[in-house]
Order: structure tokens, then sequence, then C-alpha cells
């Protein structure tokens, strides 16, 4: 080593020895389970838990916690398989220069299974994460519960759940599912806001294929039963599945930069880079006349919203329903649509779900809401009533209405009965909300009114097809329009469809500092 230009001398033997020692342990707790293990990771596709966080990280900020944390525990030979760091890195780091703390459990080291020794280093990091209010990004890979150490391991796991469920509302949690992600060890990831899966390596179950046939007799291979594409297209478990784990981690990044580092914080704003008042003319005619005609939300979103902000969150999941993130003149706000292309944007069990738990998220973080409605109501069925739509659809109401954020409204075109009522309407307290031109509020659409409310008159009628016609037509003429519930201020205006970004950012710029309050409570009872 060079001598000090002030002249201080060179560390003697003892410190040369020290430091060297401490080198050699740093550089012993990196190699993990060995060179071997990192090859069979490798060769499944797989990084090692330090390269995903070398990934994941700004290059070079990332500082390690407890990495000579080992277990205490010698039963079934786990006193000769005590490794530093105890199969879980811990730390935290930059993304976009802002902090995260991050963990990613290390599969080369007993499997990645969670014993007493990463559930105190994780209990550490989610504390220091709740008192420095920054996110946490957990790298999922692992076996679950550490069998040899029986109900220690399962202690941590209380702790970690506890904290998870602590830490809701306050910081956001994202989770990557990476490897395996077995029994009760979902619950963690379960309990965070965010679910990313890989296709290639991931796969989340209570109990693996073998027991689901012991125990149900059902035949499945582990890609149906817990695999990417079926958490984020059937279950709603993952809010997204990619495919591989270079893109899980490229999303990860491109998530956090929509999201605030904690519920006191403000979302990141963007210098903005689009026309405020940019109006896209194609817009007035996208929407077509006959209601029951189907076009695309997300075309219409696309166009209102910042030049390629739009960030869909659970795009396979319950496809009637749209949510994501978006940038309004470079503010984040949270979108949620119904999208008439699929079941004409009716809302069912799946979709109440999918939006509930989106308006809650957006709100426990300060993200405004901007909702478009378009949808004939809710889904009729044997199936849906049995599965409790009734209960599932209470909590959109429930979440609108607790939501203290700015909330927007657009009505596209349908918005029949209570499903007009949930999508955020005037009576939930949304702050301004606008109507097209062809948009329909009614208890119902004309048809199905008709058939209710002149019953005797069509069984009378000579020509009953000609006088459901003119029934009809009468009821479209004054009910199928938005001006009666811009009349009764409802609605506060109607807009064309091409008006609609500067309207929204003018009214987003208005409402931006909405302080909203509720009632004083410990905290409601959702209908869950
Ligand atoms: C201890 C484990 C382990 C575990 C895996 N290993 N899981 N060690 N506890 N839970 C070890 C293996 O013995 C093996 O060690 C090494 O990790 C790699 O495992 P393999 O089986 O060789 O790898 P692979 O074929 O890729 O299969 C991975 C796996 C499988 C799918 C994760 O190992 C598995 O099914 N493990 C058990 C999963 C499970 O049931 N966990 C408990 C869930 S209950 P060697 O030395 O031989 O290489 C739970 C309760 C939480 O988590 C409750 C909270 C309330």
């Amino acid at each position: 080593m060079d001598s000090d230009p002030r002249g201080f001398p060179p560390e003697d033997d003892r410190s040369a020895h020290l430091n060297a020692l401490l080198r050699e342990k740093r550089a012993h707790a990196a190699e993990g389970g060995g060179a071997k293990r990192a090859e069979v990771q490798h060769a499944k596709g797989k990084f090692t838990a330090r390269e995903r966080i070398d990934l994941l990280l700004d290059e070079g900020s990332f500082q390690e916690l407890d990495r000579f944390v080992a277990h205490r525990h010698t039963d079934f030979g786990l006193d000769a398989q005590k490794y530093d760091g105890d199969g879980i890195i811990t730390g935290f780091g930059k993304i976009d220069g802002r902090p995260v703390c991050v963990f990613s459990q290390d599969f080369t080291i007993l499997g990645g299974s969670f014993g007493e020794g990463a559930g105190l280093k994780l209990v550490k990091l989610m504390d220091a994460a709740m008192q420095a209010g920054v996110p946490v990004i957990g790298i999922n890979d692992g076996g679950g519960a550490r069998i040899q150490e029986g109900v220690f391991s399962l202690a941590a796991f209380g702790e970690l759940f506890y904290r998870n469920t602590l830490a809701s509302g306050v910081i956001p949690q994202i989770s990557l599912i990476l490897g395996p992600c077995a029994g009760g060890a979902v619950y963690s990831p379960a309990l965070t806001d965010f679910i990313i899966m890989s296709r290639s390596t991931a796969n989340m179950f209570i109990t693996g294929p073998k027991v689901v046939q012991a125990v149900t007799g059902e035949e499945v291979d582990l890609e149906t039963l817990g695999g990417a594409d079926t958490h984020a297209s059937r279950s709603g478990v993952a809010h997204f599945a990619v495919e591989n784990e270079k893109q899980s981690i490229a999303l990860t990044r491109k998530l956090l930069g929509y999201l605030p580092l904690n519920n006191r914080d403000e979302a990141p704003v963007l210098p903005p880079a689009d026309d405020p008042a940019r109006a896209d003319a194609f817009l007035d005619g996208l929407i077509p006349a006959d209601s029951s005609q189907p076009y695309d939300i997300k075309v219409l979103i696309e166009a209102i919203f910042d030049h390629d902000s739009f960030f869909e969150v659970q795009p396979d999941y319950a496809m009637n329903a749209v949510i994501g993130f978006a940038r309004l003149h470079g503010q984040p706000v949270g979108v949620v649509a119904n999208q008439p292309l699929y079941l004409a944007g009716v809302i069912d069990i799946d979709a109440s779900d999918k939006i509930t738990r989106f308006v809650r998220f957006c709100d426990a973080f300060n993200i405004p809401l901007v909702t478009f409605c378009d949808t004939p109501g809710f889904m009729p069925g044997v199936a849906q009533e049995h599965g409790g739509i009734i209960r599932h659809g209470a909590k959109i109401i429930y979440a609108y209405s607790e939501a203290t954020v700015p909330k927007l409204t657009v009505i596209t075109r349908k918005g029949y009965g209570g499903a007009y009522i949930v999508m955020s309407s005037r009576h939930l307290h949304a702050d301004q909300v606008f109507a097209y031109p062809g948009a329909e509020i009614a208890v119902m659409g004309a048809d199905g009114a008709v058939s209710i409310l002149y019953r005797r008159e069509l069984d009378d009628a000579e020509d009953k097809e000609a006088k459901r016609l003119e029934l009809t037509q009468e009821y479209q003429d004054k009910f199928a329009n938005p001006y009666r519930a811009a009349e009764a201020g409802y609605v506060d205006d109607v807009i064309l469809p091409s008006e609609t970004r500067a309207r929204l950012v003018a009214a987003l710029e208005l409402f931006r500092d909405k302080h909203g309050k509720l009632p004083a409570k410990k905290h409601g009872s959702i209908p869950m």
C-alpha cells in the first residue's frame, strides 16, 4: 500500500493480519454455497442471489448487512452445514438514485430455505426500511421453512408476516419470484403489494403436485398448478408474468419509478415531455355510438396520458377491467377502467378484486385515481352470485368511498345501475366527473328497462316488435344520454373525447393538494 501523504504510518503487522482476515471472510461469505452449486443454478437458467442484486440496483450502490449471520442449530446434521449469511442476502442500495432495501434468497445454501438466522436478518431489514421510509424488494428462490429448524423456522416466518402486514400501506413492498416459493412461504409475498414471476423458473403453491394428488386425486403439473401464467391470469396472485429473470428485474425498476418511497413521500413527478393540451382528434370517433359495439379502452388510455407512460398492472387477469399507472403532465396517477373489448366490460368477482386492491394501493400511497366507466353492470349468473359477487362488488364501493386522493372520473359510454355508482361516481365523492356525448347513465339498458316497465303494453300490442322499438327509442332519448346527470350536477361537464387530456390535466392541478378526511376509527370492516 502507498505511504500516506500526511505521514500516517502504514498498518502494522497485527492490523494487516486482521484486515486480511476480514477480506478473506468477506470473500468466503460471497461464495455462498460454492461454485458447484452456483453452476447448477446457472444451468437452470437462474442467476445467483448476488448476481440478481447487482442487476437490480444501481451499480456499486449495494450496502450489505448481516453477512456473517449464521444459524445455531445442530439437529439433522445442520452443525456441519453452517454458511455465512444463512441463505439470504440483505442490505440496501439505490434504484435510479432512490434508496431501497433488498433481500435475495440464496438457493445455493440449503436450497434457500428460511430459518431462524434468515428470519433475524429480514426482521432487521424490515424494521430498518420502516424507520428509513423506503421500499422493500424481496427476491424469492427457496424451499420455504428450513425443515431441520422446526418451530424456530416457523417463528421466523411469523415475525416476517407480522412486519409485512405492518409495513403495508407505509412502504411499497415488491416480491420477485424467481424460483420455488412453496408452502406457508408464499404468504410473505402474498402480503406484499406486487408479485412479479419469471416464466422460466418461478412457481408458487401451498402444496405441490404430489400432495395435491394424494389429497384430492387431481393430477396436475407444476406449471399448471403454480407457474407464472397460472398466477398472472387465473388466480390473480401475481401481478406480472415475464419471460425471464432479467425482465423481472427490469420491470421492478420500472414499477418503482411510479411509486413514492413511503406514504408521506410524493410519487416521482417527471418533467412534462408531452403537450398538456394535446387533443387527438381520432378519439372523437373511437367509441362506437352503438353501445353493443366494443372498442379498446387501452387505445383511449394510451392517447390521453403522457406519451408512452401507461404501465398496465395485472394485464392478463380479469381483462374486463384495466388497471395501471400512468403520468398526467408528469404526475403519476392510478388508472382504473372497464374494458368493453372483454365481456363488454362487465364487473365480475375477479374484476372487483382487481379494482379494489389497486384503488386501495393508490390511496395508501397518495397516487391520484383516474377512472373510466363503461360497464353494463355486474355479471349475472349462479356462479357469480354463489361466489359472492355481492360482497366482492361491495369492496369497490368501499375502496372508492374511503379513498381520499384526488378522484377524477370519465364516463365514456355505459354507466348502468350500481356499476355506474361504484366506478368512482360523484356519489362516492369523486372530485370531477366528465361524460362523453354518447354516455348512457341510467338504471339499466333500454332493452331491459322496456321489458320491465312495459310488460303489459308489450303483451297487448298487436305488433310487439314495433311497439318494443318505439318504447326502447323513447327510453333511449330520455335516459341514454349524459344530460339528465349533467342537469342534476352529477356530471361536471359533458366533453368531447379529444378534450379529455386537457380537462384531466387541469382537474388534477386543481385537486393535487386535496386533503380528504375520514371519520376517526380504528379501521373499517371491509366486506372481504
Ligand atoms: C431444508 C431444503 C429445503 C427445506 C430444499 N432443501 N428445501 N433444506 N429445508 N425446506 C435443500 C435440499 O435438501 C437440497 O439439499 C437443496 O436444498 C436443494 O434442493 P433440491 O430438492 O435438490 O432442489 P430442487 O430439485 O430444485 O427442488 C427444490 C424444491 C424442493 C422444489 C424447493 O427442494 C422442495 O420441494 N423442498 C421442500 C419444499 C417444502 O415443502 N418446504 C416447506 C414448505 S412449508 P442438498 O444438500 O441435498 O443439495 C413452509 C412453512 C412455512 O414453508 C410456514 C409459515 C407459516
